[in-house]
């Protein structure tokens, strides 16, 4: 069985959707572990609820930081680790040790609406500001870079005239929660 990390900043939706396609054996794999960048985020109950491991890396000096993710992943062994909604800078040693392992999900047509400081709602405001018609969601490969690796699969949503960034985070999500699954299931396959 093929293993499964991912690290989540926010509610983890995202997580739960690779969850649930665990559950429902649409994705045969085995989630050992989540990292948490924070306290109090949804993604830790959901870990809690499915009996998850996880641990919070909340470590302020670079080289710690590093040296705890190097001993947790070696302890979870994953195949492949999935950044699901995670806002901090993943560090460079584990770009090189997973090397085309680590992707990333991204709530645009990347490379549209990608790079620094596109994150969260604003990604959407600026879709909606630059009077786009369609948007949608990508997973990519991680690399140094933010949002720069290459894209794996894509999936298109329409915007509509009275979208609000909210109302449009939400249909985007949808699509998340789609794609993403399925991508991982591509990969391990
Ligand atoms: C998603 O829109 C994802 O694309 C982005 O952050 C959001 C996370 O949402 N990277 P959730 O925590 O999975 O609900």
């Amino acid at each position: 069985m093929k293993k499964l990390v991912l690290f989540a900043s926010g509610s983890g939706s995202n997580f739960q959707a690779v969850i649930d396609a665990v559950k429902t054996q649409k994705l045969s794999a085995e989630i050992t572990g989540l990292v948490a960048s924070r306290e109090g985020i949804g993604a830790i109950d959901r870990a809690v609820d499915h009996n998850i491991s996880y641990t919070i890396i909340q470590e302020p000096d670079p080289q710690k930081e590093s040296e705890k993710l190097n001993e947790l992943l070696n302890q979870w062994d994953p195949d492949l680790i999935v950044l699901a909604g995670y806002l901090k800078k993943i560090p460079a040693f584990l770009i090189n040790r997973y090397r085309n392992a680590i992707i990333n999900i991204h709530p645009s047509l990347l490379p549209k609406f990608g790079g620094h400081g596109y994150y969260g709602l604003r990604v959407h405001q600026a879709v909606i500001e630059a009077g786009e018609t369609q948007t949608g969601c990508t997973v990519h490969y991680v690399t140094e870079e933010y949002d720069q690796g290459a894209v794996i699969r894509q999936e298109i949503v329409p915007v509509f005239e009275n979208d609000t960034p909210e109302s449009l985070a939400k249909r985007v999500l949808k699509a998340e929660h789609k794609l993403l699954p399925e991508v991982i299931a591509e990969l391990i396959n």
